[in-house]
């Protein structure tokens, strides 16, 4: 078993020396411009890329992380170089949107050095200590089911790789609220049989890391210590099962359960994998009433239009019918209505004929005869030429004129 390295803080050397040496320039292409910040493994600096001179400020941006070098022992001097070797060598083969890519790695005059993609943002124990109050239980959700989908990619990574330090300092959220974890120094490949370092962070580790036994379900503790800060504001008790209600009673009882399972003391007792914690904590009881009532509605809507849609064509059918029926009998009244004018025309043609023979018998006979008056008026309209032919029979009978 080992240990974890012991620092001489009181030698520390803040990388490229005091502020009023900056900017100095790394491997002829790093210009580190800014400390950012100072963890128990290094220094961590602002960078831009001098091989980028045409890209904006934004896209030059990247970080140089210095391995710190003021140790007493020359074995943690030599441990600490293996962890950043392992963070470089882990970070390096890793590639996932919420993990923060590496750039580059060397050493230069004895110092080894890292350098990553720069994250616009902060990370959550600086946004706790900025905001002083619990974090939005929806927000915390949406960070942590990230966080889920970032452990399983790792967990079901070939080897598989155990992160082992999570906690809000190594959680990083960007300007778009997307999580990034940095800080890759104590994770490693996992393998069942090796003595594993027993590396922990007070209140995020779990009881196994510290005998070394760290597995899949470490990170799934250190996931649920992690909600209990962001609902809580404060470090979760070391080796005890972490109950965010004690300490905030607008904690919901879907979250609280959560925190608690995956705080159990005992590695059997939690989720088993970080899919199975995503998966509990995207499922909302308080959301499950409404999404049922919209299933129903939804449901029943279809059903109406359907059987109103139905009901239409029906409808459509019969008015179709009484249309056509209505159309026929339209049709009947008008046939009887011709059928009348053509009889009325038959006898007035009949009456012409007559008259029209009489006219000749007249006329052969010499002997005018009024024939109009046998016969009474004739339609005007009809027979305007009969009109003509009756006067002329009258004042004329002989066709003299
Ligand atoms: N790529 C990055 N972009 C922006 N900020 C970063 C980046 N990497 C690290 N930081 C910032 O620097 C801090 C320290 O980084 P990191 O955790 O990697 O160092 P450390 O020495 O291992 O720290 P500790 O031992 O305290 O965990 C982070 O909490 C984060 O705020
Ligand atoms: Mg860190």
């Amino acid at each position: 078993m080992t240990s974890p390295p012991s620092y001489n803080n009181d030698n520390y050397r803040f990388g490229g020396g005091p502020a009023s040496e900056f900017p100095f320039v790394l491997k002829g292409r790093w210009e580190v411009v800014d400390r950012l910040g100072q963890g128990g493994m290094g220094t961590v600096y602002m960078a831009r890329d001098l091989n980028l001179s045409t890209l904006s400020q934004q896209k030059k941006s990247a970080v140089v992380k210095e391995l710190r070098d003021d140790f007493i022992r020359g074995e943690d001097k030599e441990k600490a170089r293996e962890f950043f070797m392992r963070e470089v060598n882990v970070l390096a083969d890793l590639d996932h949107p919420n993990i923060v890519r590496v750039l580059d790695q060397f050493s230069e005059n004895g110092r080894y050095y890292l350098v990553m993609e720069y994250v616009q943002g902060q990370n959550l124990h600086e946004m706790m200590t900025k905001r002083q109050e619990p974090f939005d239980e929806d927000m915390i959700i949406e960070w942590a089911a990230q966080i889920c989908d970032v452990l399983t990619y790792l967990h079901t990574h070939n080897p598989p790789v155990i992160y082992r330090d999570l906690k809000p300092s190594n959680i990083m959220i960007n300007t778009n609220d997307q999580v990034k974890l940095v800080d890759f120094g104590i994770a490693r490949p996992f393998q069942e049989s090796e003595d594993n370092t027993h590396v922990v962070s007070q209140g995020y580790s779990p009881p196994e890391q510290y005998w070394g036994a760290a597995d899949p379900r470490s990170d799934v503790y250190a996931l649920g210590a992690t909600i209990q800060f962001l609902l809580t504001g404060q470090d979760p008790l070391a080796l005890t099962t972490s109950c965010p209600q004690s300490l905030n009673p607008n904690a919901s009882d879907h979250i609280n359960d959560i925190v608690m399972r995956a705080t159990n003391q005992d590695s059997d007792g939690r989720y088993q994998c970080a899919a199975d914690m995503k998966d509990a904590l995207i499922f909302r009881p308080e959301i499950v009433q409404p999404e049922k009532a919209k299933t129903l509605y939804v449901v029943l809507t279809s059903i109406i239009c359907v059987g109103m849609f139905l009901g239409g064509l029906v409808i459509l059918g019969k008015l179709q019918d009484q249309q056509e029926t209505s159309t026929k009998e339209v049709k009947t009244l008008e046939e009887q209505r011709l059928d009348a004018k053509a009889m009325e025309l038959n006898k007035q043609e009949e009456k012409l004929i007559k008259f029209k023979r009489l006219l000749r018998e007249e006329m052969a006979g010499g002997k005018p005869k009024p024939a109009a008056s046998q016969f009474g008026a004739f339609n005007g309209e009809v027979m305007p030429a009969l009109e003509e032919q009756e006067e002329s029979a009258l004042t004329d009978p002989d066709g003299l004129k």
